[in-house]
């Protein structure tokens, strides 16, 4: 769509969200609210990701999570950042949060808190001292009627089919959110001269192979055989010349897998035996957007989007990206 003049038209994240709601079976202003208030706290922790050496935001906090990794101060920060601008939307219910052990149910929302957010607030932890990008994740969910509200986990252990919406930021030479609520997938910049996301690329989709695989290689060695038989014939004439990027941020990882094709994988190893992923607010999330971008993401025996979760900070395999690229791999590992 041009303007007159052919000047591109400036189409924030809100006015998007507005737009594509209407066509949204039973949306309301609520839902593009509730967007807006995980845009906002992006943009605050985007501020002190891109002053991360200036202020006191390096370095650990000396706590250890319910994951079992040390905490980074970013990680903390991000986390109160999410909470602080979701808690008072007045329409979540329930917030879960990688860096919670429990879910935080918002009592204040009352019926009135019909969605469920799901967020990895910073991922890539490992990577904020050195400047890499590193990002945010979220996925919501609705507040299922037919389930008790009391019953807590019930209400968030829902398949990432049920997912309204999903989407990620990334922090990286520019700050870039991607999103879906089942109708594509669009990207939005970070306009810091105004402080608003900018459309930049509607309807996204993802290459439907690529020459790219991206891996932690130095647990080769724990994969199963099966990976270790793709990762051999990647490397062999006859696939002809993969090359191999690995970030170490999930978000990074994927952002570049979505725009030029490839797959991701992270494969059971010895020591995390389910993967290392996390189901509900990585895995899931990332696998909607893959779907949506015409990709796909698998466990190694199903897409992970019907898993059935049974454990709020549950791990799985995950095998994501290019549809002929997931293909190749599963080609190989049949788990
Ligand atoms: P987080 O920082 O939220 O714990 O996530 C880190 C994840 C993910 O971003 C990345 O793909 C993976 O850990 C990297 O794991 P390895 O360092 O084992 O390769
Ligand atoms: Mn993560
Ligand atoms: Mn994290």
């Amino acid at each position: 769509m041009t303007v007159r003049g052919g000047a591109r038209p400036i189409i924030t994240v809100q006015q998007h969200i507005l737009e594509h709601q209407r066509h949204f079976p039973h949306a309301t202003g609520e839902f593009s609210w509730l967007l807006s208030g995980i845009t906002l706290a992006t943009k605050i922790i985007a501020s002190h990701v891109q002053r991360a050496g200036l202020l006191d935001v390096l370095g650990d906090t000396g706590q250890v999570n319910v994951q079992g990794e040390v905490v980074q101060k970013l990680d903390e920060l991000a986390n109160q950042t999410i909470h602080r601008c979701l808690g008072y939307r007045g329409n979540v219910g329930i917030v879960v949060s990688e860096e919670d052990d429990e879910p935080r149910v918002i009592h204040e929302a009352g019926e009135k808190g019909r969605y469920i957010v799901l967020f990895d607030p910073l991922d890539g932890s490992s990577n904020i001292d050195v400047n890499v990008s590193i990002g945010t994740i979220f996925s919501i969910l609705r507040v299922r009627e037919e389930i008790n509200r009391q019953d807590v986990m019930s209400q968030v252990l829902q398949p990432g089919v049920q997912q309204l919406a999903a989407g990620y930021v990334v922090y990286g030479s520019s700050v870039v959110m991607t999103y879906t609520t089942g109708m594509g997938v669009h990207m939005f910049t970070l306009d810091p001269s105004i402080g608003a996301y900018v459309l930049t690329r509607e309807y996204v989709t993802m290459p439907p192979k690529g020459k790219t695989y991206s891996i932690n290689e130095a647990y080769r060695a724990t994969f199963p055989q099966g990976i270790q038989d793709f990762l051999d014939w990647a490397k062999s004439d006859d696939a002809g010349g993969y090359s191999l990027r690995y970030v170490g941020s999930l978000v990074a990882d994927f952002h570049r897998t979505l725009l030029k094709g490839g797959v991701f994988l992270y494969p059971p190893t010895k020591k995390d035996q389910k993967g290392k992923l996390r189901l509900l607010y990585e895995a899931n999330p990332m696998a909607m957007l893959a779907e949506q971008a015409g990709g796909a993401a698998s466990d190694g025996t199903g897409r992970v989007l019907e898993k059935k979760p049974s454990a709020l900070h549950e791990r799985t395999p995950l095998i994501l990206g290019s549809k002929g690229e997931v293909e190749k791999v599963l080609l190989f590992w049949k788990p």
